[in-house]
């Protein structure tokens, strides 16, 4: 089975981030199940002094969490026009050591909620630059949802067709990219047209 690790970059109860990255345990193709982190409230502020052998528990814990995933599912709150600060520094511990760190060439996708009319695009738009800068290989498709308050019914599921649409999607894709670097070692390499 394809382990996805969904990482939820919203702290609070009742995360509306949460119930999409539910939605999305709902529509992985066969083969693939989403395994959540926990524990990202613990991840200490990242500091150089800090990071060493053996690193924090937490860290590590992370850390080891990315490296025994198969592919990588963030859902991003937006925090002024940017990613939560907690999500940030879990991703700069993740970051090190740098380039060998637990995220290079891992198929990873970004989606994201907000009550906005947006649906968090700056958040995505920001986290998978960072994604890309610490070298994990990022879906070209994001999934923006706005108004999240009103999206998901009782059972919390996803009651938006074409949402549910584009999320089946892109799921495929990361699934898809997952599968290839099981069977060739890399990640496909998109090559500007
Ligand atoms: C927000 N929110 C928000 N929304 C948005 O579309 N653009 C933004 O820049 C911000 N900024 C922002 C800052 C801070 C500090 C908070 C607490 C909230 C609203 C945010 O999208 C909303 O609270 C979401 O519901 C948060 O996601 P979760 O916690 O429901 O997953």
């Amino acid at each position: 089975m394809l382990r996805v690790l969904a990482i939820n970059g919203s702290l609070r109860t009742g995360s509306h981030n949460g119930a999409l990255l539910r939605a999305a345990a709902a529509l992985l193709p066969p083969g693939a199940e989403l395994v959540e982190l926990t524990g990202l409230e613990h991840v200490p502020a990242y500091s150089e002094d800090d990071d060493a052998s053996p690193p924090p528990a937490t860290v590590a814990a992370l850390r080891g969490a990315l490296v025994s995933a198969d592919a990588v599912l963030i859902s991003t709150p937006e925090y002024n026009s940017s990613i939560p600060g907690q999500l940030k520094n879990a991703l700069d511990w993740a970051s090190r050591p740098f380039p060998d760190n637990a995220l290079r060439g891992k198929p990873a996708a970004v989606i994201g909620a907000s009550t906005g009319m947006f649906g968090a695009v700056w958040a995505q738009g920001e986290l998978r630059k960072v994604l890309h800068t610490i070298g994990a290989h990022v879906v070209d498709r994001e999934l923006p949802v706005p108004f999240a308050q009103e999206r998901f019914d009782a059972s919390g599921r996803l009651a938006d067709d074409l949402l549910r649409q584009e999320l089946g999607d892109l799921l495929r894709e990361l699934v898809a990219d997952a599968r290839r670097v099981h069977r060739t070692g890399e990640p496909t390499i998109a090559l500007a047209s």
